[in-house]
């Protein structure tokens, strides 16, 4: 069985779906903070089968001890954190407690276990900052992290390491996400942003849908070509794949190294602009938007290179960035009644 933490979120739910479709038995442990029960239903709507479900927070120790011993777990996708940027600035101390404190907890449970288990990680490209050469790979040097969000990320990778060092035959691969975006075909999953959303694309389908009376593009003075800023936007059932594929090359020995890294991206950029455009067209509407101040802490330009994920983990997207718009819109036309 697959223990799958924060699996009722938004790449978590894409990736239990994703795990199911390859055979997997899944057991979702996840305490609804950024979260909703209903994504269970969901689940079973996308992929025909109900995964096994726990409501518990991972630092509940002696609730994830008892979830260990009554479950056989061949393996782990490790989703759940806090994960939004400027709120981890506020609250730095939630954030190192929560996105620490899970992921200590559950090595610890690994550290326990008669035989090593097979652990993915959720990482972020956001560990490069504002990387010299693009697109990135995974030799980019990792720099100092721009909020305590993405501190904990590069801290989660530095514990995962130094476990894999002292645990015999522990391995672990970390994946580092640049913008996943998107809703499972199905529509029947999608991604739920709690309050007002503070990414591009679910502030661009809620401006749509009429929830707010038009999108602030932050800054057209970037030196790129049009003025604004390149990120490298990936599919979410394409990003879930690829968990599957990093635990079953773990499952099946086949890693180089006991700990691994890949990028996960389309290798693709595009600007703001760019996805505005794309979501008119794949929409058949006009979005209200005005250039505004840059937003702190942005960077210029992100994408991935992304050979390693393709000749090492045998993996690549299959999903274009119009495509991921109009899955997004189709979720935000379903969740509104539209
Ligand atoms: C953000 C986080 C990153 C995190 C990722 C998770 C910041 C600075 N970075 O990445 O650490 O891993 O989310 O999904 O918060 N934009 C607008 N108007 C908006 C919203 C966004 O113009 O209302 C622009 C941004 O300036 C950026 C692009 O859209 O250029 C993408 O923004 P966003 O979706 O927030 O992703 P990142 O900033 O790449």
């Amino acid at each position: 069985m697959i223990l799958v933490t924060g699996g009722l979120g938004f790449i978590g739910s894409h990736t239990v779906v994703s795990l199911q479709e390859k055979g997997h038995e899944v057991l979702i442990v996840d305490d609804l903070s950024n979260s909703a029960i209903e994504v269970l239903d969901g689940i079973e709507t996308a992929s025909g089968i109900r995964p096994a479900f726990e409501e518990l927070n991972l630092q509940n120790t002696a609730g994830l001890a008892r979830i260990f011993k009554n479950n056989d777990i061949s393996g782990i996708i490790h989703f759940a954190a806090f994960k939004a940027v400027g709120e981890s600035v506020q609250k730095p101390v939630a954030y190192y407690q929560n996105n620490l404190g899970s992921l200590l907890n559950l090595v610890a449970e690994v550290e326990k276990a008669a035989s090593p288990i097979p652990f993915i990680f959720s990482s972020s490209c956001t560990v490069y900052g504002e990387a010299k050469e693009l697109p990135i790979n995974e030799s980019a040097p990792v720099q100092p992290a721009l909020s305590p969000y993405g501190n904990t990320k590069q801290i989660g990778e530095e514990i995962l390491l130094d476990a894999v060092n002292a645990i015999a035959d522990f391995r672990v691969i970390a994946l580092r996400y640049f913008n996943p975006i998107g809703a499972h075909p199905s529509i029947a999953i999608g991604e739920l942003p709690l309050g007002k959303p503070q990414n591009l694309v679910p502030f661009i389908t809620q401006t749509a849908a009429g929830l707010y009376p038009k999108l602030t593009v932050f800054g057209n003075d970037y030196p790129t070509p049009d003025g604004t800023n390149i990120r490298d936007y990936i599919h979410v059932v394409d990003l879930a794949e690829a968990h599957v594929v990093a635990l079953e090359r773990i499952l099946e020995g086949k890693s180089d190294d006991d700990y691994e890294v890949f990028n996960l991206g389309t290798g693709k950029g595009s600007s703001v602009l760019q996805v505005i455009d794309s979501f008119e067209r794949v929409s058949g509407l006009k979005l209200a938007y005005e250039i505004g101040l840059r937003r702190e802490g942005d960077v210029i330009a992100a994408y991935a290179d992304t050979t390693k994920a393709n000749n090492v983990l045998g993996w690549k997207t299959k999903r274009s960035l119009d495509e991921a718009l109009a899955s997004a819109w189709k979720w935000e036309q379903k969740i509104r009644n539209l």
